[in-house]
């Protein structure tokens, strides 16, 4: 993992960590509850593996069975891990989607000329990299290689999928030096359709990947971010997560952190079941709730 990349998620980590918890009770009551379970329904006898370990602030660790690995590329995360559970687990600290190193690449390549070492100007490097993005395909080439090798029974992805496109857009943003995004929402804008369509790549391929093995999967992720100055509820279940959403006052705006895929879909499509499946709000911040949602998948014997 590059410099610059393992700089990023730490400081996205710090960031985390720093943020006002006082609304964050329910949701940390709810993920630890979900995946806990996981844990404890994991067979001992087999590695576990939890995805996006982070600094455990909702993974219940003292539940883990004694072969569980975490995994996180945020280079403090072990010891974060260590310092709040006094448990220093094996761990692996890649790049999940397997595709950062190349998108660090090709935005250097297209924000400066390589041979004369010159800045383009925005809009250029802009235009050139929607351009490059489409041929990028993000293989997760690390964890099939450790799925493989160690054979987990369960497998629990901790609220890191839908970081994905999140540290992808950070990323292309530190590289720019500023957003090279077009402020105006009504405007389409390239680069962030092809960078959105890159996660869809990403999220595809690492859910591939976990659907190859055999182990039991535990996904909880940030489906959505909601802004709203008004009441937005969750009304009955619905497929669709933006259907689910009840408001009332003024408009609400909701961002899909997980470029318009259909997780629970891609699961029975790849013949999981589906056994268990919530979803709730996280009050992150005044005004932005992100609506969460918590699947546990298993293929049938
Ligand atoms: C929202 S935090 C999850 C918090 C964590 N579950 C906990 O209990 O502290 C997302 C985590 O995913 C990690 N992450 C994000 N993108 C990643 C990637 N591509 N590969 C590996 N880890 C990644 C970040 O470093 C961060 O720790």
């Amino acid at each position: 993992m590059s410099k610059p990349l393992s700089r990023l998620l730490r400081r996205e980590q710090f960031a985390f960590l720093a943020r006002d918890r006082s609304a964050w009770g329910e949701h940390l009551d709810r993920v630890r509850t979900f995946l806990g379970e996981g844990l404890q329904a994991a067979d001992p006898s087999r590695p576990v593996l939890i995805l996006g370990a982070g600094s455990g602030l909702e993974i219940p660790w003292a539940l883990a069975p004694p072969a569980t690995t975490g995994w996180d590329a945020d280079p403090w995360s072990r010891l974060w891990t260590a310092w709040r559970h006094h448990r220093w687990a094996p761990w692996v600290f890649e790049d999940l989607t397997g595709g950062l190193a190349g998108l660090e690449a090709t935005t250097r390549r297209a924000v400066m000329e390589p041979w004369s070492r010159r800045h383009r100007d925005r809009d250029t490097a802009a235009r050139r990299l929607a351009g490059l993005l489409p041929s990028l395909q993000p293989d997760p080439a690390s964890l099939r290689t450790w799925i493989r090798a160690q054979q987990p029974g369960t497998i629990l992805v901790a609220n890191v999928m839908g970081q994905f496109g999140m540290v992808a857009s950070r990323l292309v943003e530190n590289a720019f030096g500023a957003p090279p995004w077009d402020p105006d929402p009504d405007r389409s804008d390239p680069l962030a359709e092809a960078l959105e369509a890159w996660t869809a790549r990403a999220i595809r391929a690492f859910l591939k990947v976990l659907c190859e093995t055999g182990a039991d999967l535990w996904l909880v992720h940030d489906w959505a971010v909601v802004f709203s100055g008004g009441k937005v509820d969750l009304g009955p279940w619905d497929e669709a997560w933006f259907r689910q959403l009840v408001s009332e006052g003024p408009p609400m705006e909701a961002s899909d952190a997980l470029a318009g895929l259909d997780v629970p879909g891609l699961l029975a499509g790849s013949g999981h079941h589906v056994i268990r499946r919530e979803r709730w709000f996280w009050p992150v911040a005044t005004g932005q709730r992100h609506l969460v949602e918590a699947l546990m998948a298993r293929r049938p014997d």
